[in-house]
C-alpha cells in the first residue's frame, strides 16, 4: 500500500474551504476531539477552532421569533490550540508581525492527515520583504492511549536570517458556540467563572464551568524549546494565559518547541478535582517523542482490529472514515455514558445530539469494538425512565425514547428551526419521529446476533426492548373498518412530510416504515419472552408488570398492523398516493441543487408536504435493516405479500420523488440498489463516499461530519456487499460485490472469534480463522451450511447469481 493511501493532504491556503478541511483534519480519541484548527489565529470568518469533549452539554434559554425556547449544546470548550510566532532577527530594530496563513507573507502552506499515525502536520513558509524565510512545521495528535493529553510540536526553520523567534503558547477561554450560522440568534456563551495561572515550574493552566450544566473543565500546559537560551514568561489574563518564550534560530539550526496539554472535567470517573488533576497530569507525562511513539501504537493496534483491504480511492476514502469514526466511538467511548453524535466530535451543527444515526454505526462497531456497542446501548438504557416517562407524558405507554437525545434523555429537539432561505423560524415538528425506538430495539437485537452476549440481552437489552414494544402497542388504535391497527400522528424517516396538508396537527397516518419496524419490535420482544430463562423472566416480568393478556395482544398487533399500498407499491403513508406529482426537472432547472427542497418550497411559500418528495429513504430504509428474504416474511406475518416485483416497483417510485437531502439517503440507495438494480447501486456509493469530503450537501461538513454516513459506507462494504448477516448463531454470507468494487478484504470479529479475514472476489470468497480454543464457525453461504475450524482458511467458489 502507497504511504498515499494513508494520508490525506491538502495543499495551499484557501479561506473559503478552511472551515471544511478544520472539520476533516479533526483530531480524537472518543474522549475528546479538537478541529483542525490554525494555531496562529483565533476564530475569524476562515477559522473556528472547537474542542468537544463527548457528553459534556450545557443548556441555555434563548428568545426567538418572540418565544424563549431551551437549547442544549455540546460545548465548544477552551481552545488548547494558541500557539502564535513572529520573527525577530539580530539585524532588526523590532519584531516582525505575528504571523499565520491569512498574513501576506505567506508563501507556501500544507497539511497532511496521517491516518495510520493520528496526526496532522502542517508546514507553513513565509517570507518577508528581506528575504528572510521561515518555516513552521506544526505537528499534532490528541492521544490515542492517554485520553487526557494532546500535544503539539511546532519545529522553526530560519533561512537567510539569524535571532530569535518568539512564541506565545497558549490557552484561551473566551470561547463561544458559534459554530453554525444559522444558530446565531441563540444563547451561545456556555462557559463562565474563569479562572487562569502560572506555576513555578513553567506549568499554566485554565478553569472555567459551563453555565448551566456546572460541569468544571480544566486544562495545564507545558511547554518545552530547545535549544535553550532564550527567555521565558507566563502572561496570565482574565479568560486567557500565554506562555511566551524566546527561541534562538539561525539556518541549519531549527529550534522546536513542544507544547502537551491535559484536559480534565467534573464529568470524569475517578478523579479529583479538575485543577489539580490537569496539573498532575501534566506533570507525570512523558515528553512528546515517547507520547508520539505510545500513540502511535495505539493507532497501529486499532488499525490491526479494523483491517481493511479496498484497493484504490474508495479504500482511501473509507479509511479515511474508519478514522473518524474511531476518532469519535473509541475504546475509551466504553467507559463513557455518551451515545452516538450525528456530526461526530467534529462541530457544534445539531448541537452533538444523539439521533437515530446509531442505526448506521453500530453494525459497524458490533463487528469491530462490542464493547464500545455496548456502551452506547447503556448510554439508551440509563435515560430508559426519562423515555418512560416522555411515553406517560404523552398517554401512552412504555418508553418513548426521543429523537434528539443529549445529556439527561429528555426530548432535544428543537422547538423551532430557522430556514436560512426565508429567513422564517417554523415550527419543527420532527419529534414525532418516534420511530427512533424501533431503532434503539433493533441495535439491542444485532448487537447480540454479533456478539452472543445473552447477558446484555436478558438485562438491560430486554428491558429495552421491551419497553419499546410495550410503547408501540400502547401507540396502536384499532380501526374495525380497516380490520387493522394503525398508528398516527408520527414522523418518518423522511423528514419532510410532517403533516398532511392543510391539517390543523402534525404527523402522518400509517408511516410504512414505521409500521413495520413495530410489528418487527412486537415480534422480538415476544421471541425474547419465550426464550429468557425462567431466572430472569420472572422478576423481569414482575417489574415491568407484564401480563400474558398485554403479551397476546403484541402478538396479534404484530399481525395485524396496517401497511398501506397503491398502484402496486408500498406506500410511505396512508395518504401519500393523493399528494401531487412535484415538476422534479422543472426544480433541477431552476435551483440546481434541490437537496433540501424543504426550504426551497416553504421559501416560495408552497410547503414540500404537498408533494409526493422525501428527503431521503424512508419505505426503502426496511430494505436496509432487513434482508430480502426476511422483509418478505415480514411482510407476509403481516398479511401482505411483498414480491420482487413490489418490492423493485416500490424502489423505482421512492428513487424518483427523493431529493436526498440527508448523506443517509445515499448509503440506503446504495445498500438496496446492491440488490436489485446493480448498475445504479455505485452512483450512490460514490456519493455516499464523497459526501463529506467533497461536502455534497453544500457547506453542512464544515459544521461536523456526517458520522452515520461515514460508518454506513463502511458498512456497506463489511456487510452490504458481503450480505453478512449475525443470526441463527451463524455468519451468513451473500456476496454481491459491484464490479467497480470486486475485490476487497474485510476483517471482523464475531462472537468469540477475533480477526476473522473475509476476502471476496466476484465468483470467489476466502475466510480464514485465526488459531484459537473457540468452536469452528458455522458459515452459510448462500443458504449452504459450512464450517470454518480456528487455524484455518477456507476458499469458497461462487456460483452466478
Ligand atoms: C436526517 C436524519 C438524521 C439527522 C442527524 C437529518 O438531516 O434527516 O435522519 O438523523 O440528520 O444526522
Amino acid at each position: 500500500m502507497t504511504a498515499r493511501a494513508w494520508t490525506w493532504t491538502y495543499e495551499g491556503y484557501d479561506p473559503e474551504d478552511e472551515r471544511l478541511r478544520e472539520a476533516l483534519c479533526t483530531l480524537g480519541n472518543g474522549r475528546f476531539a479538537t478541529r483542525g484548527a490554525a494555531p496562529e489565529t483565533p476564530r475569524g470568518p476562515a477559522h473556528y477552532p472547537g474542542t468537544y469533549a463527548a457528553g459534556v452539554y450545557d443548556r441555555l434559554t434563548s428568545t426567538v421569533a418572540g418565544r424563549a425556547v431551551e437549547n442544549e449544546d455540546l460545548v465548544n470548550l477552551p481552545d488548547w490550540l494558541p500557539l502564535r510566532y513572529r520573527i525577530r532577527p539580530d539585524d532588526a530594530p523590532a519584531p516582525g508581525p505575528w504571523l499565520s496563513p491569512d498574513h501576506p507573507q505567506l508563501t507556501d502552506h500544507r497539511r497532511t492527515l496521517d491516518l495510520r499515525r493520528g496526526t496532522l502536520t502542517r508546514w507553513s513558509s513565509y517570507e518577508d520583504a528581506q528575504g528572510r524565510r521561515l518555516t513552521v512545521t506544526e505537528r499534532r495528535l490528541v492521544h490515542m492511549s492517554e485520553p487526557d493529553l494532546a500535544v503539539q510540536r511546532a519545529v522553526f526553520t530560519a533561512e537567510g536570517w539569524s535571532g530569535q523567534v518568539e512564541v506565545a503558547a497558549g490557552l484561551d477561554g473566551d470561547i463561544r458556540n458559534r459554530g453554525v450560522a444559522r444558530y446565531r440568534d441563540l444563547a451561545d456563551a456556555h462557559l463562565t467563572d474563569w479562572e487562569t495561572g502560572g506555576e513555578g515550574d513553567g506549568v499554566f493552566w485554565l478553569r472555567c464551568r459551563t453555565l448551566t450544566s456546572g460541569i468544571s473543565v480544566a486544562l495545564a500546559a507545558r511547554t518545552h524549546v530547545a535549544p535553550r537560551g532564550g527567555t521565558a514568561r507566563t502572561r496570565v489574563a482574565d479568560r486567557r494565559v500565554w506562555r511566551l518564550h524566546t527561541v534562538p534560530v539561525r539556518p541549519g539550526a531549527p529550534a522546536t518547541v513542544d507544547k502537551t496539554v491535559a484536559l480534565h472535567t467534573s464529568q470524569d470517573l475517578a478523579r479529583t478535582a479538575p485543577v489539580p488533576g490537569a496539573l498532575a497530569a501534566i506533570r507525570r507525562a512523558p515528553a512528546v517523542p515517547r507520547l508520539l511513539a505510545s500513540h502511535h501504537r495505539a493507532w497501529q493496534h486499532l488499525w490491526h482490529r479494523v483491517r481493511w483491504d479496498v484497493p484504490g480511492e474508495a479504500g482511501r476514502i473509507l479509511r479515511l472514515h474508519v478514522f473518524h469514526v474511531l476518532q469519535t466511538l473509541s475504546p475509551h467511548t466504553a467507559r463513557l455514558d455518551v451515545g452516538v453524535p450525528a456530526r461526530g466530535l467534529h462541530g457544534e451543527a445539531y448541537r452533538g445530539h444523539v439521533f437515530w444515526d446509531e442505526l448506521f454505526v453500530l453494525p459497524f462497531l458490533n463487528l469491530h469494538f462490542p464493547k464500545v456497542s455496548r456502551a452506547l446501548l447503556s448510554y439508551r438504557h440509563r435515560r430508559l425512565p426519562a423515555a418512560r416517562r416522555a411515553a406517560l407524558e404523552a398517554g401512552r405507554a412504555g418508553a418513548m425514547y426521543p429523537w434528539q437525545s443529549g445529556s439527561d434523555g429528555r426530548e432535544e429537539t428543537q422547538l423551532l428551526h430557522l430556514n436560512p432561505r426565508s429567513g422564517r423560524w417554523l415550527p419543527d415538528h420532527s419529534h414525532l419521529q418516534h420511530h427512533v425506538g424501533s431503532a434503539i430495539a433493533y441495535n439491542v437485537w444485532q448487537f447480540w446476533q454479533a456478539t452472543g452476549d445473552t447477558g446484555f440481552l436478558h438485562t438491560k437489552g430486554a428491558e429495552m426492548l421491551l419497553e419499546i414494544a410495550r410503547f408501540w402497542a400502547s401507540s396502536a388504535d384499532w380501526d374495525p373498518g380497516l380490520g387493522r391497527y394503525r398508528i398516527r400522528g408520527v414522523v418518518g424517516p423522511d423528514e419532510y412530510h410532517d403533516g398532511y396538508p392543510g391539517a390543523d396537527r402534525p404527523g402522518l397516518d400509517d408511516n410504512a416504515y414505521t409500521n413495520v419496524t413495530a410489528a418487527w419490535v412486537l415480534s422480538r420482544a415476544l421471541e425474547l419472552c419465550r426464550t429468557l430463562p425462567e431466572a430472569r423472566r420472572r422478576p423481569l416480568f414482575e417489574r415491568l408488570e407484564l401480563s400474558h393478556d398485554e403479551r397476546q395482544h403484541w402478538d396479534d398487533l404484530a399481525h395485524r398492523l396496517y401497511v398501506p399500498h397503491h398502484r402496486g407499491v408500498i406506500s410511505q403513508f396512508a395518504g401519500y398516493e393523493r399528494l401531487a406529482e412535484l415538476d422534479w426537472a422543472g426544480y433541477r432547472a431552476r435551483y440546481g441543487d434541490i437537496r433540501r427542497l424543504d426550504r426551497i418550497l416553504e421559501a416560495e411559500g408552497d410547503t414540500v408536504n404537498r408533494y409526493q418528495a422525501s428527503k431521503q429513504a424512508d419505505v426503502l430504509m426496511l430494505g436496509y435493516l432487513f434482508s430480502p428474504t426476511e422483509l418478505a416474511a415480514l411482510f407476509e406475518q403481516l398479511g401482505y405479500r411483498l414480491d420482487d416485483e413490489t418490492w423493485r416497483a416500490t424502489v423505482d417510485h421512492y428513487l424518483e420523488r427523493t431529493s436526498h437531502g440527508s448523506t443517509l439517503s445515499a448509503v440506503v440507495h446504495a445498500w438496496v440498489l446492491a440488490r436489485v438494480r446493480r448498475d445504479d447501486a455505485w452512483g450512490y456509493c460514490a456519493e455516499a463516499l464523497t459526501g463529506d469530503i467533497a461536502d455534497v450537501q453544500g457547506g453542512t461538513t464544515a459544521e461536523g461530519i456526517h458520522l452515520g454516513a461515514m460508518a454506513g459506507t463502511l458498512d456497506f462494504v463489511q456487510r452490504g456487499m458481503t450480505g453478512l448477516e449475525t443470526r441463527a448463531r451463524a455468519l451468513w454470507l451473500d456476496p454481491a460485490p459491484l464490479p467497480q468494487l470486486s475485490k476487497f478484504g474485510v476483517r471482523i470479529r464475531y462472537r468469540r472469534h477475533r480477526d476473522i479475514d473475509l476476502r471476496i472476489r466476484t465468483h470467489r470468497v476466502g475466510i480464514t480463522v485465526p488459531e484459537s480454543e473457540q468452536a469452528a464457525i458455522r458459515v452459510r453461504l448462500r443458504g449452504r451450511p459450512y464450517t470454518v475450524a480456528p487455524g484455518t482458511t477456507r476458499h469458497f467458489e461462487l456460483p452466478d447469481d
